[in-house]
């Protein structure tokens, strides 16, 4: 049987895609200076999933839109992506990441954040390098959704009241957004039917969002061991995310401002514990796993005229890994 939590059981098809990715990260992070190649030895030894090149070279493959420059799209994006992961840890004030030791916490926040830049400016180089000003153009985008969402979820910290909808979107633009331009690269770079772009936008951006809630629901569920993330750090720092925006819609005001007051209190894993068991005996939990789960649905539905290939089958089997995924 398929283990739906391992991703490396449907990136088969694109292992030599994902070779030529590393091959070119390799090559673009080498030595500009000490500080950077030991930092770069760090980020390279626990290098993350690689979701985002997956579902590039996946849909890119399964549209027949994959070309001459889709791995440079890929590395611009998972560029990207690392850099926003280091100035969110500061933000967050994260000690663990991909289980090893944060930057920011190894090194500083100072180094944290402008190797987090010096990774955009690289980024930016490899981009213009696909000679596509379009996909230059929604690159750009989605990078700016990244930090709206990202300051929107700053804004929104401690509010109790925070609706479902307003998660939505900050989820959308913070996470959302480099799935959407990573499985649409393919008909911008092949400047394929505008409908072809839309229907792969629309797939990114409902997986996108899935896989966020998915990662919210791992905060609640996960372990460090296999997430490489200490646990409980949302709740804890007043974040709100979809099980804790459900169930403290499910209760009463008395109740609510005896939870709320339990979160603002919350320091240790004991709190933690008693939050984790309100919300799963309130029904969060599974509320977001079904959400994480027709969200799926809604993105597969746009891409099931896709002529059937072994690059579709590991599209979708990649759609299941996102929201059963434990790390
Ligand atoms: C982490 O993304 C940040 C979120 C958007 C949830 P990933 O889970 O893709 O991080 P890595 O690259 O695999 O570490
Ligand atoms: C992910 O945000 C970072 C970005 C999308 C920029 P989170 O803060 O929710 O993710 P983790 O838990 O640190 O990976
Ligand atoms: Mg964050
Ligand atoms: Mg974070």
């Amino acid at each position: 049987m398929l283990d739906i939590s391992k991703m490396t059981e449907y990136t088969g098809p694109i292992k030599n895609d994902l070779d030529e990715f590393h091959r070119l990260l390799t090559d673009y992070l080498k030595d500009d200076s000490p500080l950077i190649s030991s930092i770069a030895r760090h980020l390279m030894k626990s290098r993350g999933k690689r979701i985002r090149p997956v579902f590039l070279f996946l849909s890119s493959r399964a549209s027949n839109t994959f070309n001459e420059h889709s791995v440079e799209a890929s590395l611009a994006i998972e560029l990207i992506h690392t850099a926003t992961l280091l100035h969110d840890d500061v933000v967050d004030e994260s000690e663990m990441r991909r289980g090893q030791e944060t930057v920011n916490s190894q090194w500083t926040n100072f180094i944290s954040v402008l190797m987090g830049d010096y990774l955009f400016a690289k980024a930016f180089r490899v981009m213009i390098e696909t000679s596509s000003l379009e996909l230059v153009r929604a690159i750009s985008l989605a990078t700016e959704r990244v930090s709206v969402g990202e300051l929107r979820q700053i804004e929104e910290t401690g509010n109790y009241d925070l609706s479902e909808e307003e998660y939505m979107s900050i989820i959308a633009d913070k996470t959302a957004s480099l799935f959407t331009v990573s499985c649409e690269a393919g008909p911008i770079l092949t400047n394929s039917a505008v409908a072809e772009r839309r229907r792969l936008a629309k797939f990114g951006e409902k997986i996108g969002t899935a896989f966020q809630i998915a990662d919210d629901l791992l905060d609640f569920v996960g372990n460090a061991e296999d997430t490489g993330k200490e646990p409980g750090n949302d709740v804890m720092t007043g974040k709100m995310t979809l099980p804790m925006i459900y169930s403290l819609r499910k209760i009463n005001k008395a109740s609510r401002t005896e939870v709320i007051k339990s979160v603002d209190d919350s320091t240790d894993e004991r709190s933690f514990e008693k939050i984790y068991n309100f919300v799963t005996e309130t029904g969060g939990i599974e509320y977001a796993y079904n959400k994480a789960h027709d969200l799926s649905q809604q993105g597969l539905d746009s891409i099931s005229k896709f002529e059937k290939s072994v690059y579709y089958e590991s599209l979708f089997n990649m759609v299941k890994f996102t929201t059963a995924r434990v790390a």
